[in-house]
């Protein structure tokens, strides 16, 4: 063999070598198969509570694909690695978890192991899941075992090389999965780190799709739109009292924010079920770690540049009088209501424009409750320019700060997204 042939040689065995090490390291022994249990057996009040943690822990989001049952899985999750589809976790005895054991359930949320002892996608985010407690895990699967078994059959994950090699997960876990337990007593951080997984979308993410811990609610990129800072950096310029947050949380608005949207829009409509005192716990964490925040020392901006905004966007002023202003001019039906101007909501305080235009082209639904008025999208009337004219309009208006730069490049961005 030549020189190079033997480092090749070398280099392929040190290969295969961290390959085998890995997968021993990653081995881990299948729970064995449980007959499933009867719905009888659970009792009812821990079944009523596992229903509450449910929709603190979005698991209906992730786990019911669009049409689809419910918990039955199949829905696609785009990560910057592949398309990972979610599990049935429904107790179908052959495609979902009917055959299994509380421990191997517990197992699952606590290590991110299946039953076969494969182990798990962080896509589920069982990096936060880990610091649930006991009893929540079992009333968790006290609901899931007594739900309607459905069979499914889920789709392979499409993921880039190597990342299909499940025992590579062995190196995450090392390095990223964290298992200390979080006091219960401290129940808002108890469930915003666990259950309720908020860091998932507003933590910003390493290479590898692992939290930054550093950087704690730091603001961050999600399915094309922008979960901002929930800390001391936060770009509201309303402060986030306890208050404000519990209702924004609960009903999806809030009286002086702008509506939850996009994927928001989703947990508010979800923690509307929890319980009411969950919610309250992490409206007031949530309010602590805002407690520094510009706006929390005072009301930053309430501008109303209306004619330097005429004067610099004269398009965009055009489309605004005629599309928007009936709702969102003081005056108009909506905001005698009491719904907030939009000087005061942080989307548009935000250093990018993905927010604003995400809401302009897909529109609002109603709140969570059903109640109070939605938007339209306007993605299908307005061209590509329009949609950047109408953002710069509002940006001059409604705040002080800088243009937003590349508007057009935005817009393209959010209709590739997945917003019309
Ligand atoms: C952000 C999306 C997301 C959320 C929220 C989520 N899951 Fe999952 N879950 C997934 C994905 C994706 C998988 C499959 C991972 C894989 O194949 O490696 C999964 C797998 C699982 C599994 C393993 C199933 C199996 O057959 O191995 C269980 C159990 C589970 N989830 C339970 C839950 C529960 C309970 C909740 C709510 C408390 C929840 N999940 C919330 C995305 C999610
Ligand atoms: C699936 C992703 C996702 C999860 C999980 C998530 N958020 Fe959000 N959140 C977003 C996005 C995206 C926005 C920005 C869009 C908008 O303004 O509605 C947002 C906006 C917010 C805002 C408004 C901030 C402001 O200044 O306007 C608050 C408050 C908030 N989230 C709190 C939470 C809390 C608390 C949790 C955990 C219970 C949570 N979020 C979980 C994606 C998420
Ligand atoms: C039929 C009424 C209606 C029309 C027309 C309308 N909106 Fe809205 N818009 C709403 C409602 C309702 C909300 C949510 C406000 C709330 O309740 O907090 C909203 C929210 C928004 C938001 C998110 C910030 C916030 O304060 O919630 C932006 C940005 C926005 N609208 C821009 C526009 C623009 C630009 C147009 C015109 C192209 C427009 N809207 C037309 C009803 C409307």
């Amino acid at each position: 063999m030549s020189r190079g042939g033997w480092v090749l040689a070398g280099i392929a065995s040190g290969l295969v070598a961290i390959t085998v090490a890995a997968g021993a390291l990653a081995w881990k022994p299948a729970l064995p198969p449980v007959p499933p249990p009867a719905a009888a057996g659970f009792d009812r009040a821990t079944v009523l509570r596992g229903q509450t943690l449910v929709h603190l822990g979005n698991c209906s989001t992730c786990h019911t694909a669009p049409g689809g049952r419910g918990f039955a899985g199949g829905k696609a999750l785009r990560t910057p690695f592949g398309t990972i589809f979610a599990s049935n976790i429904t107790p179908d005895p052959e495609t979902g978890i009917g055959r299994w054991s509380s421990e191997a359930f517990t197992r699952a949320m606590r290590d991110g192991v299946s039953r076969d002892g494969s182990l798990l996608y962080p896509a589920f985010p069982y990096d936060h899941f880990t610091h649930t407690s006991d009893s929540d895990l079992d009333a968790l699967y006290a609901f899931f075992m007594t739900r309607p078994p459905v069979r499914t059959q889920i789709p392979d994950n499409r993921l880039a090389w190597p990342f299909g090699y499940r025992p590579l997960l062995v190196a995450w876990n090392l390095l990223y999965l964290k298992k200390d337990a979080i006091n219960e007593a401290d129940r808002g951080r108890y469930l915003a780190e666990g259950l309720a997984h908020c860091g998932a979308c507003h933590t910003p993410r390493d290479r590898w799709g692992a939290e930054m811990s550093d950087r704690a609610y730091d603001g961050a990129w999600t399915e094309g739109w922008y979960a901002p800072a929930l800390n001391a950096r936060s770009p509201a310029v309303q402060p986030w009292t306890a208050d404000e947050l519990f209702e924004y949380l609960r009903t999806g608005r809030g009286a002086m924010h702008a509506a939850a949207a996009g994927p928001m829009s989703e947990v508010t409509r979800e923690l509307a079920s929890a319980a009411e005192a969950d919610v309250r716990a992490l409206a007031g964490y949530f309010a602590g770690l805002m407690a520094d925040a510009p706006a929390a020392k005072g009301d930053l901006a309430r501008r109303d540049n209306e004619s330097l905004a005429d004067r610099t966007h004269p398009e965009g002023g055009i489309l605004f009088a005629g599309a928007c202003a009936a709702c969102h001019d003081a005056g108009a039906p909506m905001m005698q209501q009491g719904r907030p101007p939009l000087a005061w909501g942080t989307p548009l305080h935000e250093d990018t424009p993905h927010d604003t235009l995400q809401v302009i082209i897909q529109g609002l639904g109603a709140s969570a409750s059903g109640v109070g008025p939605s938007m339209p999208a306007f993605g299908n009337d307005f061209t590509d320019r329009q949609l950047a004219e109408v953002a710069a309009y509002l940006r001059t208006r409604y705040t002080d700060l800088p243009p937003w730069q590349n508007l057009e490049q935005a817009v393209s961005d959010v209709r590739k997204a997945g917003g019309r």
